[in-house]
């Protein structure tokens, strides 16, 4: 299975690895690139979910993304979540899926998931500050609670890559701990000194590189770089691709696919 994955030239590995966290302000192109990334991994026959709460580009997919029709009511779950609730009934589902991939898959020492053959699951966060702003205390908890527990454990045998995307990024959001557990992080334009902290932990802010106030322009940096400096990128031009086109093509092309078959495959 091909697990790399193109951006500018720089090549991210979606294997060993927990995710992408993109921060930038409105309009910076965080959906963009966020959708670009989605389409690579889905193409590989990556299963996705998505989380937008905003109810905006990611939303729409809704249409396009219906589930099969199954005998089982009780497999009828939603691959996409437009409330606070729904986000954590969805990462809720999606954890107790990622404990049974663990329960199941024992037998190979050192295995992982693309040893044993299992279905990859893309999990599009668009907006995740604007989630957590909006959602009541406890859900926000339950919400980070279950993202912990992905972020933490997925890598090995989850085979969970998590699209995380933010406005900003404060302690409050994202604690440093969780965030350096992405192990790709992008800027785009130029952050706030917070949210550069907590981006590129253990970098120096004076050595960053100046990027240019344009959409789609931002830093790169990931765990097998080797240096802790982000570097400057420009994410792929979408404008001429029918995101929706190429989600319903990609997801009914993946509906019989030569995965594993799971027993306890949710969705
Ligand atoms: N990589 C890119 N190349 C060219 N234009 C881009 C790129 N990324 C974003 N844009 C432009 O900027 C707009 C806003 O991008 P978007 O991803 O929606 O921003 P955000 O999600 O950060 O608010 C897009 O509608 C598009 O016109
Ligand atoms: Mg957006």
């Amino acid at each position: 299975m091909k697990t790399l994955i193109d951006i500018d030239g720089y090549q991210v590995n979606i294997r060993g690895s927990t995710g992408a966290l993109t921060v930038g302000k409105p309009g910076s192109g965080k959906s963009v690139l966020v959708s670009y990334l989605m389409l690579k991994l889905m193409s590989v026959g990556a299963f996705p979910l998505i989380a937008d709460t905003k109810r905006s580009d990611f939303y729409s997919l809704r249409k396009v993304l219906k589930l099969p029709d199954i005998q089982d009511v009780t497999k009828q779950k939603s691959q996409i979540s437009a409330t606070p609730n729904q986000v954590a009934k969805m990462l809720r589902i999606l954890t107790k899926f990622m404990n049974q991939r663990y329960e199941n898959h024992q037998e190979h020492w050192g295995w992982d998931w693309v040893d044993y053959n299992l279905r990859p699951i893309v999990v599009v966060f668009d907006e995740f500050s604007a989630t957590l702003s909006e959602a009541d205390k406890p859900t926000a908890n339950e919400i980070i609670s279950y993202l912990k527990q992905i972020i933490f454990k997925a890598r090995q045998m989850g085979g969970i890559y998590l699209l995380l995307a933010s406005q900003r990024l404060t302690a409050d959001v994202l604690e440093r701990n969780i965030s350096s557990e992405f192990s790709t992080r992008i800027g785009m334009q130029n952050l706030d000194r917070i949210s550069l902290n907590l981006a590129f932990p253990g970098c120096d802010l004076n050595e960053i590189p100046i990027v240019e106030n344009i959409p789609g322009h931002g830093l790169i940096y990931d765990d097998h770089f080797d240096t802790m400096i982000p570097q400057p990128f420009i994410a792929p031009d979408m404008s001429e691709v029918d995101v929706p086109k190429v989600v319903k093509h990609l997801n009914q092309k993946f509906q019989h696919n030569d995965f594993l078959h799971e027993d306890y495959w949710p969705w």
